[in-house]
């Protein structure tokens, strides 16, 4: 099959999603419909993986019970997180929100399974975190096909990875690499939420290669 073209215009429009693809931490309430969210879990297995191993495993986490476990570790590793910051800036970081679990309609789960049979180990031999950075890359496809559907996405990354595996009931064997909040945002925006309110900005120099 002819690969297809892409158009100027699809091109344009591609960096406009990147552009307002955001880490979303206020959601409406309103559930996003079963086949828009099961379209953008295909949509994520398209990521490449290394060996072909598709090592990702998505979990949605509808049971109340185990919501409810989550928004307490959460709780509790983000007064940890506070608790740890030295005076200067702890006022700035409490007046953070870092986590949508209240809100979001739907909780997902993101795990790795870092020895898959799958690709037959196929250029992990030498690094082997490339199954998880496989999972990063579909959770990336996942984020940027769910603002191109208006779904916003938040990663959740203040948890106790373990424990909360643990509440999940999953393979032991399995790394939690991200736990999303998933929903339609409240006030979508071309700007980062950090930077919004003041606790850091993008940085120039990171837009500078290196040349060696
Ligand atoms: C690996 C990873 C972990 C993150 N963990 C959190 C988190 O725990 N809480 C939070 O509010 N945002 C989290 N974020 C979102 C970042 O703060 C956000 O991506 C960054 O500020 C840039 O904003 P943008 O994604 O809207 O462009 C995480 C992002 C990544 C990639």
């Amino acid at each position: 099959m002819t690969q297809p073209g892409f158009s100027g215009t699809f091109t344009k429009e591609f960096e406009t999603l990147l552009r307002w693809r955001r880490d979303v931490r206020h959601f409406r309430r309103d559930p996003v419909p079963a086949p828009v969210l099961d379209g953008l879990l295909a949509t994520a297995c398209l990521a490449p993986s290394v060996g072909l191993s598709e090592p990702w495993r998505f979990v949605r986490v509808d049971d109340p019970a185990r919501r409810h476990a989550v928004r307490e570790d959460f709780a509790r590793c983000n007064a940890e997180a506070l608790a740890a910051r030295d005076g200067s800036d702890a006022g700035d970081y409490a007046r953070l929100k870092l986590a949508g679990l209240d809100d979001a309609p739907h909780h997902v789960a993101v795990f790795s399974d870092n020895d898959p049979a799958q690709g037959r180990g196929l250029g992990r031999g030498t690094m082997p975190q490339t199954t998880t950075w496989s999972t990063v890359m579909a959770i990336h496809t996942f984020w940027l096909a769910a603002t191109a559907a208006g779904v916003g996405v938040g990663w959740v990354s203040i948890i106790d990875p373990a424990h909360v595996a643990g509440m999940l009931d999953v393979d032991p064997e399995w790394e939690l690499v991200a736990y999303l909040c998933v929903g339609y945002p409240q006030d979508p925006s071309d700007t980062p939420e950090l930077q919004r309110r003041g606790w850091e900005r993008r940085d120039p120099a990171r837009q500078q290669w290196i040349a060696r």
